[in-house]
């Protein structure tokens, strides 16, 4: 039986996560900003589900949060750093608070629960953590800029510190989920569009969002099952796409990345202090 601490529970990943873990007979420590939420979990499994109210973008919230986590369950074996949501719309149309919201919760707000994590993981001899990215952590659709920002963020952030904490039997596996049937959709922030894009690429994926053009091939029980298998892995990958639409379209930017790294090698080079004239 694993314990896990999970962000974001109310709905959607995060949910179904909690059901399909409490299933098995794993002890979750869910939090959410939704007391009630769980209430119908907590109802079947209270004896191996344990609530706490966490709105992740709270920094001083996330370290008590932690702490109390970690006081209640002595180990905790997998981290879910699950929270997030996304903001559409054009760079220029979006508003600073739609632009510091979304940074605090997908960004900063990770950051701050894995930084909170590490003492305890460290003091009870390892641990591993999950981060939930997106093929959007590297890939980008026009009108989802400030999304990209947080998930390609936390990937280098996610990246640097496993080399840190990997002495300390520390892991990370980042999941990339393509689009998924959750309420992400419905939970988009929109900007308030300007006429000037009405033609351009951002406004095109806004009309395919309406329209429900924008194709959705992801299922989430199933999405949510290939995270399981991840966590349980004795060696897991650092990155984890899950759905074909993600497959293709992180397969299609990494070879991009590298034919244009390839073309312009010769530039590349010449940068160097050793470089020939
Ligand atoms: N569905 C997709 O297409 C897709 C694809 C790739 C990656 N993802 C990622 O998957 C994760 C889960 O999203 P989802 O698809 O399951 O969407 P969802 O059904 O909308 O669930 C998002 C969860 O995050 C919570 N949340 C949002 N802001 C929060 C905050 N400040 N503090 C605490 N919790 C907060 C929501 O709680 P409330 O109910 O309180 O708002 C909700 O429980 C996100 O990180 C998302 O970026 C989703």
């Amino acid at each position: 039986m694993k314990t896990w601490l999970i962000t974001g529970t109310s709905t959607g990943l995060g949910r179904l996560l909690c059901e399909q873990l409490l299933e098995r007979g794993d002890r979750v420590i869910a939090t959410l900003r939704k007391q009630g939420a769980l209430d119908d979990l907590l109802a079947l499994h209270g004896d191996r589900l344990q609530t706490l109210t966490l709105d992740v973008t709270d920094t001083e919230a996330i370290t008590a949060v932690v702490s109390q986590a970690f006081e209640a369950a002595e180990r905790i074996d997998v981290i879910v750093s699950n929270a997030g949501y996304g903001l559409f719309g054009a760079a220029e149309e979006a508003s600073p608070e739609q632009i510091e919201r979304q940074l605090a919760t997908n960004l900063t707000g990770s950051i701050h629960l894995i930084r909170a994590v590490l003492p305890h993981l460290r003091a009870q001899g390892g641990g591993r953590i999950v981060q939930v990215s997106s093929e959007g952590g590297q890939i980008a659709y026009p009108g989802f800029s400030l999304y990209h920002a947080t998930k390609w963020g936390i990937e280098g952030f996610v990246e640097s510190v496993a080399k840190e904490v990997a002495p300390f039997a520390i892991d990370f596996v980042i999941i990339e989920p393509g689009p998924t049937a959750t309420h992400f959709a419905e939970g988009l922030d929109r900007t308030t569009p300007m006429a000037c894009y009405e033609d351009t690429p951002a406004a095109e994926v806004r009309r395919a969002l309406a329209s429900g053009a924008f194709v959705v091939k992801g299922d989430a029980g199933r999405t949510v099952e290939a995270l399981i298998h991840a966590a349980d892995m004795t060696h897991p990958p650092l990155r984890l796409a899950l759905g074909s639409t993600a497959y293709a379209s992180i397969s299609e930017a990494l070879a991009e990345r590298i034919r244009s790294l390839e073309e312009y090698r010769h530039v590349t080079f010449s940068a160097d202090i050793d470089a020939k004239a």
